[in-house]
C-alpha cells in the first residue's frame, strides 16, 4: 500500500458548506459492511456498469473505494492485462478490501493506494496513464471537489472517460450541475447525465 499522510479521523467532519459545496461526514469504515450487501448489487448491478465502462487491458481509477464494491467489477472486467488503482483515505476501508481482493484471486488487478483528505496523491508517473475514472458516491465527502477534478483530469489520458455519480437524497440538482460545471473548467466534456438507479451520474471525457 502507498502510504501518504496520516487521514483525517472518519467521523470528526460534520456538514460544512463552501459555495455551493455540501462537505458531508465521511461514510465510517466501520460500517463497510452496508456496503457491500446482495441488495446493493441488486439495486446497482457492478457488473454491468463495469462492462459499460471498462474495456479488458483498461487502468480504471476506483477514487472513494470504500470496500471494494465495484473496484472487485472493474478488477474483474480489466483482466490480468488491465489495473485498478483503488483509492480511500480510511485505512479501514482498504485494509477490508485487500482481504476481499486476496480472498477473490484478483488482488494482482489492484493497486492500493492511501490518500490524504485533500488530493488524490499518486506519483506524477501515473499522469496521463488511466483510462476510466470513477468517483462514486464520494465527492460529496470530498473538502475540495474543484481540486479532485483537476487531478482527476490530470490522471486520465487523452479521451479518457470519468464517472462521476453521486446519491440523489445527499445532493440536489443544483449542487451536482454546479460540480459539473467545475469539472467543464478543469477541461472535462460531459458527455450524458442518466440515473445510476435513483442517484444523479454522468459521463465526462478528456478531449482526445
Ligand atoms: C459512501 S462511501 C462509497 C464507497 C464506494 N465508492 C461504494 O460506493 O461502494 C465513500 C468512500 O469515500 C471515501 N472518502 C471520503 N472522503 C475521501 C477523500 N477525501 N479522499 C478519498 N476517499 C474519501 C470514504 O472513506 C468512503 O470509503
Amino acid at each position: 500500500m502507498v502510504r501518504t499522510t496520516e487521514p483525517k479521523r472518519a467521523d470528526s467532519s460534520k456538514e460544512t458548506e463552501q459555495g455551493s459545496h455540501h462537505h458531508h461526514e465521511v461514510f465510517s469504515a466501520e460500517k463497510a459492511g452496508r456496503l457491500d450487501t446482495r441488495l446493493r448489487y441488486f439495486l446497482y448491478r457492478p457488473d454491468i456498469l463495469a462492462e459499460r465502462l471498462v474495456k479488458p487491458g483498461d487502468h480504471v481509477l476506483d477514487f472513494g473505494c470504500g470496500p471494494g464494491f465495484f473496484t472487485r467489477e472493474f478488477a474483474k472486467r480489466a483482466g490480468d492485462n488491465g489495473k485498478v488503482i483503488a483509492v480511500d483515505l480510511q485505512e479501514g476501508m482498504l485494509r477490508i478490501l485487500r482481504e476481499k481482493m486476496e480472498r477473490e484471486g484478483l488482488l494482482h488487478r489492484v493497486m492500493i493506494h492511501q490518500c490524504p483528505p485533500d488530493s488524490i496523491s499518486l506519483p506524477p508517473g501515473y499522469d496521463g496513464t488511466v483510462d476510466v475514472a470513477c468517483a462514486i458516491f464520494v465527492v460529496h465527502e470530498v473538502p475540495d471537489p474543484v481540486r479532485l477534478f483537476g487531478e482527476m483530469y490530470r490522471l486520465l489520458r487523452p479521451g479518457g472517460l470519468f464517472f462521476y455519480t453521486e446519491p440523489f437524497y445527499v445532493v440536489p440538482g443544483r449542487e451536482f450541475r454546479e460540480h459539473l460545471k467545475e469539472a467543464e473548467n478543469a477541461g472535462f466534456e460531459v458527455v450524458k447525465r442518466h440515473l445510476f438507479f435513483l442517484n444523479r451520474a454522468a459521463h465526462l471525457r478528456k478531449a482526445v
